[in-house]
């Protein structure tokens, strides 16, 4: 054989040898993101009527997967854990992003039952729990976030936008629950009174159930 056509053969298995590396590396991470889709299904599946803790319907919850998924968000915020279903979705939602999220909890009981289940769903990795009063942490936090979701006391919800505003990315979005209840809610009147008024703030309500998301997306500084 001519030294070229050996050089050619070389270059060639060379080729070969790259090739089937990525494309193996490619099937190791989509197998290993479909075990992760089927272990989470299969945790929500398992634990369908069952979420007692003033958890989001699965609707909603679906609402903000969607959101992430569609703004490819990686920053995510959310206040009022309670047993980690909407922690659950955003999470998974992340864990196609390449994103994380923190969630902030005041109550021991129901933060250490979402600690178990984000291990039970497999997204641990994806979520930074938090154990304290939003009132306290949510000062101290860096961000930036993209994704901001709020789910706890509603009477705070303005001063949560007030505090987190500085710090959510142009092109993020600041959701908030419960918005369509106004009646009983104390606070959310005021929340999305607040909101509209920004001129940096483009709001719209999600009534795909029957409480009611807003979605709030930051346009300027
Ligand atoms: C409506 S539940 C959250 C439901 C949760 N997003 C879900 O879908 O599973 C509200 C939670 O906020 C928590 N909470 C209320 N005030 C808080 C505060 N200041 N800081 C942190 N958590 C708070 C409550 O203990 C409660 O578990």
């Amino acid at each position: 054989m001519k030294p070229r056509s050996k050089n050619y053969l070389l270059i060639f298995s060379l080729l070969c040898c790259l090739c089937l590396s990525v494309s193996a590396g490619f099937a190791q991470e989509l197998e290993q993101s479909q075990g992760l889709d089927q272990r989470v299904e299969n945790f929500l599946k398992s634990q369908r009527g069952k979420w007692r803790h003033s958890n989001v319907p699965r609707a909603d919850a679906r609402v903000l997967y969607d959101l992430i998924i569609k703004n490819n968000y990686k920053r995510a915020l959310e206040i009022g854990t309670s047993t980690g279903h909407s922690a659950i979705w955003i999470a998974w939602a992340l864990s196609k992003t390449g994103g994380k999220l923190i969630t902030i909890e005041i109550n021991r009981t129901r933060y250490n039952m979402a600690l178990e289940n984000f291990k039970k769903a497999g997204l641990s990795d994806y979520i930074e729990a938090r154990l304290a009063n939003a009132h306290d942490l949510v000062p101290q936090l860096e961000g930036p976030f993209d994704f901001v979701f709020l789910d706890a006391d509603k009477d705070w919800n303005q001063k949560y936008l007030e505090l987190l505003l500085p710090k959510l990315e142009v092109g993020g979005c600041f959701t908030a629950h419960n918005v369509v209840n106004l009646g009983y809610m104390r606070g959310i009147k005021e929340f999305l009174e607040y909101v509209r008024s920004l001129p940096n703030m483009e709001t719209t309500i999600d009534r795909t159930s029957w409480t009611g998301i807003s979605i709030s997306y930051k346009t300027s500084d």
